[in-house]
């Protein structure tokens, strides 16, 4: 070829490489691509990137289509509920804008069901972390993510040149930001019904530089690679989270205590309670806060081991009735797609009455409670605990008359629960979804005296 040639070539081929990259994203990107311009994980995984492949199985993102939930939820609610209702009509493809991406630009919709094996069970893969170039506008929400699949996989390094494919740094996989493309949603009322991104963003983690990553895929030593260099900060593919009793525990820290240490039958006694959010850099409860349930449980024991469980003091502002516990029926807008005309729901909390709840409540056109977060028209009051916050909680308790004198102890206990237990039996999710998790305790004791 003499110069000439490739002076045409390249003048040709330069505007095709640049209209050739994509630019949509969002809702624009339904159906733009095939599922074959996506390659599988284990074209990654077998024999070069070994250790992230073991990593990416075991984390959530692995399973976003496939997870038991996540199937009952888009097949049972949102399918159904998009063909009845022209408002939400959109969901039934835009839960796998998220949930699997692949099959959404594909323009899969809805997709196979996850037991027919399609390749829509791959969920958020690594060629859909690692195609994306960008984002569009200025807040990473709803799938905006600009996809770019091909040879170029983009990374946080350059590294050891790949035998496979060419790789190409990109500032964005090592902010949180381009986690928010994924995690803060928006419903089709124009509500933010994820804001994981967004609390992070107005919290103290991010003003101190710690992205998602910094705790989420923590660095350490090792190779990205089986024949790549080592480095000491290898970004891992943990992705802990709610799935994970771990990554939970210890999360907020707990101490009680009392005005006086010694009262006597029928005096009034008051406890304290301090609960710091020592380990989260968003709120919690964050990201699925409509079906998230986080509650203090207090209890006093009697020197024979009686119980006698304390309500929380009532603090009197605008909403609290959704943060203390009551047996409530809620979630009717489940009946619409349930097809179950005047469905009179479901117990709202599943837990101990007086319990108080740290939450959201997330509320349908009609201004009742609903876990569809995409039927969410207003929110409710959020009284989840920030990053490094510091809620109070106070208990006033008169003690009975008969109570006998001696040493009683109080304990208070932070619960957790990803779905609540009347939700999970009623539409018959595997119950280790309602599976109770001890954030902490904390106890102190004070004497009854004659
Ligand atoms: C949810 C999105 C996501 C998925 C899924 C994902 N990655 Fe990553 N990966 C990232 C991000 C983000 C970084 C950069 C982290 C940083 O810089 O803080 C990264 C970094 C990497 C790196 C470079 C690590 C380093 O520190 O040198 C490699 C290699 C990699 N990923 C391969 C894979 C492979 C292989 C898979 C699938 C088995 C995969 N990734 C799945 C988001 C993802
Ligand atoms: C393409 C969309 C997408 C991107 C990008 C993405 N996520 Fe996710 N992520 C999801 C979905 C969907 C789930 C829900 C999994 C499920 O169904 O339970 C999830 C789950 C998680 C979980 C597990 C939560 C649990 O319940 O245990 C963590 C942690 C997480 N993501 C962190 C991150 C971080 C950090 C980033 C950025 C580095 C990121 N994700 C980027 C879509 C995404
Ligand atoms: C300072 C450490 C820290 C930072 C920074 C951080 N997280 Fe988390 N994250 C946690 C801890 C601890 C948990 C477990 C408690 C909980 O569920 O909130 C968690 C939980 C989660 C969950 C599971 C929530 C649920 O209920 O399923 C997701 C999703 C998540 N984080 C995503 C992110 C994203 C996205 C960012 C950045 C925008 C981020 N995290 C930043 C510490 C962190
Ligand atoms: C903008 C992205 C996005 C969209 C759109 C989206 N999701 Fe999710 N979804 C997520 C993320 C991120 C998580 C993980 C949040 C967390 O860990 O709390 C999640 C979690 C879930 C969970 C698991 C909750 C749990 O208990 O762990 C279910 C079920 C779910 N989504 C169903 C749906 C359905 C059904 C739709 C469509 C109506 C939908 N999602 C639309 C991003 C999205």
């Amino acid at each position: 070829m003499n110069k000439i040639t490739i002076l045409i070539i390249l003048v040709f081929a330069i505007p095709v490489l640049l209209f050739s990259q994509n630019k949509k994203s969002g809702d624009d990107a339904l159906g733009i691509f095939k599922y074959d311009d996506f390659e599988k994980p284990e074209a990654c995984g077998s024999s070069c990137h070994t250790d992230f492949f073991q990593q990416w199985q075991q984390m959530m993102m692995s399973q976003c289509y496939t997870h038991h939930w996540d199937d009952i939820e888009y097949f049972k609610l949102a399918v159904p509920h998009a063909e009845k209702d022209s408002k939400v009509a959109g969901v039934k493809a835009s839960c796998n804008g998220c949930h699997s991406p692949i099959a959404f630009m594909a323009g899969d919709v809805p997709p196979p069901k996850p037991y027919l094996n399609s390749r829509a069970n791959e969920s958020v893969s690594c060629d859909v972390c690692h195609t994306i170039s960008g984002f569009t506008g200025d807040i990473p929400y709803n799938y905006n993510y600009i996809s770019n699949p091909g040879k170029t996989k983009f990374g946080n390094r350059i590294g050891v040149p790949s035998p496979y494919h060419q790789i190409q740094k990109n500032e964005l996989l090592s902010k949180g930001d381009f986690c928010g493309v994924c995690h803060n949603e928006m419903s089709p009322y124009n509500q933010w019904v994820k804001s994981t991104q967004i609390e992070w963003k107005e919290g103290p983690y991010y003003k101190e530089g710690v992205q998602c990553q910094t705790c989420h895929m923590p660095p350490a030593p090792g190779k990205n690679a089986i024949m790549g260099d080592m480095y000491g900060d290898v970004h891992q593919h943990l992705f802990h989270g709610a799935h994970d009793p771990g990554k939970l525990k210890g999360t907020v820290e707990l101490r009680v205590q009392p005005d006086v240490r010694e009262v006597e039958p029928g005096d009034v006694i008051k406890f304290t309670v301090y609960l710091f959010n020592a380990k989260t850099g968003h709120k919690f409860p964050t990201g699925s806060v409509e079906e998230r349930m986080l509650w203090l449980h207090t209890e006093a024991i009697d020197s024979k081991g009686k119980i006698y469980h304390l309500r929380v003091d009532r603090k009197g502002f605008k909403g609290e009735e959704f943060t203390i516990a009551s047996d409530t029926l809620a979630y009717q807008d489940m009946g619409v797609p349930l097809g179950i005309n005047g469905f009179k729901g479901v117990p709202r909390d599943g837990i101990p009455v007086g319990d108080r709840i740290f939450r959201m409540p997330y509320f349908d056109p009609l201004g009742r409670m609903t876990i569809m977060q995409w039927n969410t028209a207003s929110l409710g009051v959020d009284y989840r605990i920030g990053p490094r916050e510091t809620k109070v909680e106070t208990y006033t308790w008169q003690i009975p008359d008969d109570m006998e004198p001696g040493m009683i102890k109080v304990k208070v206990v932070l619960n957790y629960q990803k779905l609540p237990t009347p939700l999970t039996s009623f539409l018959e999710v595997p119950m280790e979804e309602a599976e109770i998790i001890e954030i902490n305790f904390h106890e102190t004791v004070f004497f009854v005296v004659d």
